[in-house]
């Protein structure tokens, strides 16, 4: 299979992105993988620590791996927002194709130490390595604590740590916007000048198709969704549940995946399109 780095390249060279999507059980990855089959895209499954701890670390990375298999669909598994370099080497060790470290809440330098870690413990797996440079709120965190990634830093971050994608500030932020986000897409152009890392946007609920279009023209090439995900499963559930007194919970939530898939579905042809 393709390494994700190579994939990277490839969209590149098209000036093209590749959607991330987090998964939380078996209904939200099929909804992922089946989105990613109608498509005929290839697509990133995300999992974070609290899916992990939710699933357990091998039932998820298993879990996703044969999905893949079973949907045949160009896919890898990623491991998102790690904050703990032991979290990401048993990761590797369970077949992850891709990690991230946060570590972006650190001073520069430290940030660039904890990166070059991971680049370093990465590599005899041949995985791909996200960092995170600048200030993107977390869920619960102020949206406007804006700071921006400068292209110089995005330079030498990239230089210094040899990460593989870099996940940038440029006014996204995690969940749902209380308005509009005005995504500074031109930072993007500057950034993708400055460096050769596959450039990340966070954030993607709820930004407007019309921006993230623009974020991929400008560079971006791996958008993140995952609010999106939640919300839609869940509201079809709540809306659904009160109709029937059906006990067997493979005929309700199918209607739900059926939800995601749609949101997907079109996501997906929005950033094939761009
Ligand atoms: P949203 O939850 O805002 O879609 O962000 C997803 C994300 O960036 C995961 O890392």
């Amino acid at each position: 299979m393709k390494s994700l780095q190579d994939y990277f390249k490839e969209l590149d060279n098209q000036n093209k992105a590749v959607l991330a999507v987090n998964f939380y059980n078996f209904e939200t990855l099929s909804a992922i993988l089946s989105a990613a089959k109608a498509t005929e895209s290839a697509v990133i499954l995300q999992s974070t620590k609290n899916t992990i701890d939710y699933l357990g670390l091998d039932v998820t990375a298993n879990l996703a791996k044969t999905a893949i298999q079973q949907y045949d669909v160009q896919a890898w598994l990623h491991l998102d927002h790690a904050e703990d370099i032991d979290l990401i080497k048993r990761a590797l060790d369970a077949g992850y194709d891709s990690v991230m470290i946060d570590a972006s809440e650190e001073p520069f330098e430290e940030n660039c130490k904890i990166t070059r870690e991971v680049v370093e413990t990465a590599a005899p797996y041949g995985a791909n390595v996200e960092a995170e440079l600048g200030y993107i709120a977390k869920l619960g965190q102020s949206k406007e604590n804006a700071s921006f990634t400068q292209p110089e830093e995005a330079q030498e971050f990239v230089d210094k740590t040899g990460v593989d994608a870099l996940a940038i500030a440029i006014g996204s932020a995690h969940g749902f916007y209380d308005k509009e986000p005005n995504l500074d897409t031109k930072l993007v152009d500057r950034i993708r000048k400055n460096t050769a890392a596959a450039l990340v946007l966070h954030g993607g609920s709820g930004i407007p198709d019309s921006q993230i279009e623009k974020a991929i023209q400008n560079g971006i090439r791996k958008i993140n969704v995952a609010t999106e995900v939640k919300n839609g499963f869940m509201n079809t559930l709540r809306e659904e549940l009160p109709k029937t007194s059906e006990i067997d919970l493979r005929k309700v939530f199918p209607k739900a995946i059926k939800h995601v898939q749609q949101l997907l579905t079109k996501k997906m042809e929005m950033v094939n399109q761009a």
